[in-house]
This record gives structure tokens, C-alpha cells and sequence, in this order.
């Protein structure tokens, strides 16, 4: 059997550059190593409070930025997380092999629940990676391209299926997190040593921004004092940031994209990450709204969730019989 390959991006919010760079824009790549399960986290999505319509628009952007990231939908299987039950039917049960004190680790609850008042958390964001684990598993997913914020999720997922197997047998596949070398984690653009992220939106670019706001945006990114465009992160957390997103849309080294710059000012940087960030989002983005307009999403949907449900229901029944649960067909 091919390496199965999976990932899946919450629709909560707008998307950023960093969901672009960290997972999207390689996704296609993947095609020639394995067989890609792509999903759209809607139930993930639910685990804060959104507005259902804004849910709906943003899992359809979600679909139609998939595709515009190159994503062949005979391909690859992409699909909505709703759309097959057996994610929530696998939580059920896996709910059981994680454990509270480990769950109440996790860096994403932490931060997410330290912002909310106690009693508005809901138990869908402490388990969040209960349901995580449940994606992967089901589709014996054994690599998992994720921004380097979700690799601690999939080392859970790793010690799930472990204490599963030592108990069960050899049942489930074993994942691994796989990272980008460079731009696993793009950074705000005003305030570099926090995560570029949906859910807090200040210094985000977003992938539906006009390409003058995103000039705008990147001409006005936070820097440091000095001159040099060098990489270093604890000294130089801005113009670090910008040479992780230059060198990761070129598909370059850091040092690469370091010694281009040499001799640069800071201005003069930022215009050319500015044109090259532009160049990328502008055809992007020109994808994006033909593949919205001609509503090709559909039926890519439609077909991934077929091919989603049948691998699914196989791994999940493997599971079920596992475990001692009685089926009478
Ligand atoms: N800044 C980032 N740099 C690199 N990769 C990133 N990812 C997210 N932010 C960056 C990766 O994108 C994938 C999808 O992310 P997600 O939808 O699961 O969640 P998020 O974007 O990380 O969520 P936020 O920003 O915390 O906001 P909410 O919770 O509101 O959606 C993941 O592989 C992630 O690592």
C-alpha cells in the first residue's frame, strides 16, 4: 500500500501566509510520494464559538484555496471532516485511551483556554486532539505535514497509538509530524516572536488581502535596530521572519536568501519580500476565484468524501472488532 499522506486546516478564520507557507503551498508535492487525504477541519472549527454562515463561507474558501494551491482532485481525496461520521465515531472511542493530565498539556489548549473565562470552555477544545488523533488514525495516515504550532498534537497521536497497540495488537499505523525546514512557523509581522495566526489576527497577512494591503502590510512589519539583513532570531525576530517567508516562497535556504541581501537596507528588503509575496498571492489568488466561481469545489468535495468514507469505515470497523465491539451484518 502507498504511504498515505494527511493534513487538514481549520475553516475558522480568514487564512494567513502562514497557513500558506507552512502547509498549503507544498501540499501538491506530495502527490508523487503518496496517497493525500486533505481535509477541512469543520468539526475542529466548532471547538470555539463561530457564526454558522461564516463557517459555511470559510469551509467553501477553504475548499477553493485548496485547489488553488495546485491540488488535483483526482489526485488527491479532499474532503469535508463532516462529511464522513466515522471521525466523530473513532473520537468516541479514542476518547478512552487519552488521558486528562496529558490533554491538559497540550500548548494550544493552554494558550486558547487562558484567553477564555473558565466556564465558556467547552470539553470540545480539551479534547481537541483526541479528534485530531481520530483524523489521522483513520486513514493509517503515516505522514502528517503540519506547521511546527500542531507537531505536538501529532506526538500525542504517536503515544495513542502505541498504549492502543501494546494493548489491542498491531491495529493502528503509526504517524510522524513532518515539518517545512523553513517556515514551519512564520511569525506576526507586528510582533515577531508571536505565531502568525487566524485566531489573533494582528500582523496577519490574509490570503484574500488585496495585493496594495499586503504591501502596505509588509512595508510596515515590525523591524529591529541595526541595518544588516541577517537571520537571527533572538536579536533580529522581524527581519528573521522576513527572510524565513522570502527563502520558503523561492524555495531557498535561509543563507541563500541571506547572501541576496547582503549590503541591503532595510527598505529595500522589504520591497523585494513586498514584490515577491505580491507576485505569488496575485495568481493565486487569480486561481482561487475561478475555481469559486465556477463552483468546481463541489464536486471535489463530493468525490473525496465517497473515497474518504470507504477508507474510513474499514479502519474504523478494524477498530471496533479490536476493542470488542459486537457488529451482527
Ligand atoms: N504561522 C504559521 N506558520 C506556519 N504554519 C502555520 N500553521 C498555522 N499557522 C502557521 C499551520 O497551518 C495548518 C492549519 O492550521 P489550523 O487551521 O489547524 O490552525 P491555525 O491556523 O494554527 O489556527 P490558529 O491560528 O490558532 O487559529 P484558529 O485556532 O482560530 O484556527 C497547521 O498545520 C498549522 O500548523
Amino acid at each position: 500500500m502507498a504511504e498515505r499522506i494527511l493534513t487538514g486546516i481549520k475553516p475558522t478564520g480568514q487564512l494567513t501566509l502562514g497557513n500558506y507557507i507552512g502547509v498549503l503551498k507544498n501540499l501538491h508535492k506530495e502527490t508523487s510520494r503518496g496517497d493525500c487525504f486533505y481535509f477541512i477541519a469543520d468539526l475542529h472549527a466548532l471547538t470555539l464559538p463561530i457564526d454558522p454562515e461564516v463557517l459555511r463561507q470559510n469551509s467553501i474558501d477553504l475548499a477553493c484555496f485548496y485547489l488553488a494551491a495546485g491540488l488535483d482532485p483526482d489526485k488527491v481525496t479532499l474532503f469535508l471532516q463532516s462529511e464522513v461520521s466515522a471521525h466523530a465515531e473513532m473520537n468516541a472511542i479514542m476518547q478512552n485511551y487519552l488521558y486528562m493530565g496529558e490533554l491538559s498539556r497540550m500548548t494550544q489548549f493552554k494558550d486558547k483556554s487562558a484567553k477564555m473565562n473558565e466556564s465558556a470552555i467547552g470539553l470540545g477544545l480539551f479534547a481537541y486532539p483526541v479528534l485530531m488523533a481520530s483524523d489521522i488514525i483513520l486513514y493509517d495516515a503515516s505522514i502528517v505535514p503540519v506547521g511546527e504550532d500542531q507537531k505536538q498534537h501529532v506526538e500525542l497521536c504517536r503515544d495513542l497509538v502505541n498504549r492502543f497497540n501494546n494493548r489491542y495488537g498491531d491495529i493502528l499505523t503509526m504517524p510522524k509530524p513532518e515539518m517545512r525546514k523553513v517556515g514551519a512557523r512564520i511569525m506576526s509581522l507586528s510582533d515577531p516572536t508571536k505565531k502568525m495566526s487566524k485566531s489573533d489576527p494582528k500582523g496577519d497577512i490574509f490570503l484574500k488581502d488585496d495585493l496594495a494591503t499586503i504591501r502596505k502590510k509588509i512595508m510596515s512589519a515590525v523591524t529591529d535596530s541595526g541595518s544588516e539583513v541577517k537571520y537571527d532570531v533572538e536579536n533580529k525576530p522581524g527581519i528573521s521572519n522576513l527572510l524565513t517567508i522570502y527563502a520558503s516562497l523561492k524555495d531557498i535556504s535561509i543563507e541563500e536568501a541571506e547572501k541576496q541581501f547582503e549590503g541591503y537596507r532595510y527598505g529595500d528588503f522589504k520591497k523585494a519580500v513586498a514584490d515577491l509575496v505580491c507576485e505569488e498571492m496575485e495568481a493565486f489568488q487569480k486561481k482561487y476565484r475561478e475555481i469559486l466561481e465556477s463552483k468546481a469545489y463541489i464536486e471535489a468535495l463530493r468525490k473525496g468524501a465517497r473515497r474518504a468514507n470507504e477508507v474510513a469505515q474499514k479502519t474504523l470497523k478494524r477498530v471496533k472488532n479490536a476493542v470488542g465491539l459486537l457488529t451482527v451484518e
